[in-house]
């Protein structure tokens, strides 16, 4: 898959993570167009972050459909329209469905808050306390039928403290992970990375482990 020039970001909340993607294309850090950034809550504030930086927005409210099904074939239908070469789930709260996958099987990648394959789903921060973990992160992954459980491409990791609970962490790797994303995409505009079922290739070689954040913001296995 390469070149990556047009890239739709999901969203159904704060859009921190939009913003950062927008600052950086904004700042001339990233050579990409955001084309379209879809919701699917109504008063999302990522929204506004879209509006304000003049950026096509839809809302495709899943609670608006009787069936997970037709939300589905409608946020295919929705995505397909603007052509992106890439789509960006930062902060989307939804399970994608078999329509979205098939539309945009190893097009699509997921921000996750944890070091995947270790906490999949919510109360990521929580769980690593409890577990007693030294470090924490977060993960892009690409979207599969599993939730939070595709190929990872990119990881941050920051040390977790003694002092830490929740907030505080998340509040901690918040920053980084907006780094993360943005050293993600540009990632696609230098490389061809595909995915194809549980193995990633970046420039015709597989990788064996996901690339990880270095402080510089560049990423290196
Ligand atoms: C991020 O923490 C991300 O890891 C998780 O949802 C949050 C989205 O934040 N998937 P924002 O909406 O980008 O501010």
């Amino acid at each position: 898959m390469s070149p990556v020039r047009n890239v739709t970001v999901l969203i159904s909340g704060t859009g921190s993570n939009l913003q950062a993607i927008i600052d950086a294309v904004d700042a001339g850090r990233l050579d990409i167009r955001i084309n379209h950034v879809i919701s699917n809550v109504a008063d999302a504030p990522g929204l506004q972050r879209a509006a304000n930086a003049g950026i096509r927005s839809s809302v495709l409210e899943h609670g608006r459909f009787a069936e997970r099904g037709d939300f589905d074939a409608a946020l295919a239908l929705l995505m397909a329209a603007g052509e992106p070469d890439l789509v960006v789930l930062a902060g989307f709260m939804r399970i994608i469905g078999e329509p979205v996958l098939n539309a945009f099987r190893g097009k699509m990648i997921n921000l996750h808050p944890a070091l995947l394959p270790k906490y999949r789903g919510v109360d990521t921060y929580r769980r690593a306390l409890e577990a007693g973990d030294d470090r924490h992160g977060a993960s892009m992954h690409f979207v599969t039928e599993e939730l939070d459980g595709g190929p990872v491409l990119s990881q941050v990791v920051i040390p977790i403290q003694a002092d830490d609970n929740p907030e505080t962490l998340a509040a901690r790797l918040s920053p980084r992970e907006h780094e993360l994303v943005v050293a993600t995409v540009a990632f696609f505009t230098r490389h061809d990375v595909a995915c194809d079922g549980g193995t990633i290739r970046v420039d015709g070689a597989t990788i064996r482990q996901p690339f990880l954040l270095q402080p510089d913001g560049a990423l290196h296995v």
